[in-house]
């Protein structure tokens, strides 16, 4: 797996980051089974609740457009402030965990976690969602 391919282009989509309210700009890049890449930015909006996370703008982008099933996601996220080297890694909150779980295999899909392309973190999902629900629990 190209690590830093991905790690590239999720720093590249963080450029388009919609985050005048937070500041924190964050960029996603999801690569699917047929090797393409999806990439996401965190999007908010006035009213608050409406903003939607990185991780999710790639995931939904991805599904939208024919592709269910993932191998990994790189993430970056920090201050607008900060470019290509972020001082600090950004983990996918609680929902995204959930929406990726509902899409992977826990134990073989890979969460990269990225403050350049030079200098990152690797989980699985089991390890940042353990005994998760999924679709499984419900057939
Ligand atoms: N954010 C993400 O894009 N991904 C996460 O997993 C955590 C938070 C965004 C949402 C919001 O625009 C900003 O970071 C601050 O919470």
């Amino acid at each position: 797996m190209d690590i830093t391919g991905l790690i590239e282009s999720a720093l590249s989509a963080r450029k388009n980051s919609y985050a005048p309210y937070s500041d924190y700009r964050v960029g996603a890049a999801l690569l699917c089974d047929d090797d393409t890449i999806v990439c996401g930015s965190n999007i908010e909006n006035a009213s608050y609740g409406a903003t939607i996370c990185a991780e999710r703008c790639a995931v939904f982008s991805a599904v939208s457009t024919g592709r269910t099933v993932f191998k990994a996601i790189a993430i970056a996220g920090g201050p607008s402030s900060e470019e290509d080297v972020l001082s600090d890694l950004a983990y996918p909150c609680g929902i995204c965990r959930q929406v990726l779980r509902e899409f992977t295999i826990p134990d073989k899909f890979k969460v990269i976690v990225a403050r350049s392309v030079s200098d990152y973190k690797v989980y699985t999902l089991s390890e940042l969602l353990p005994e998760s629900f999924g679709p499984d629990n419900l057939k």
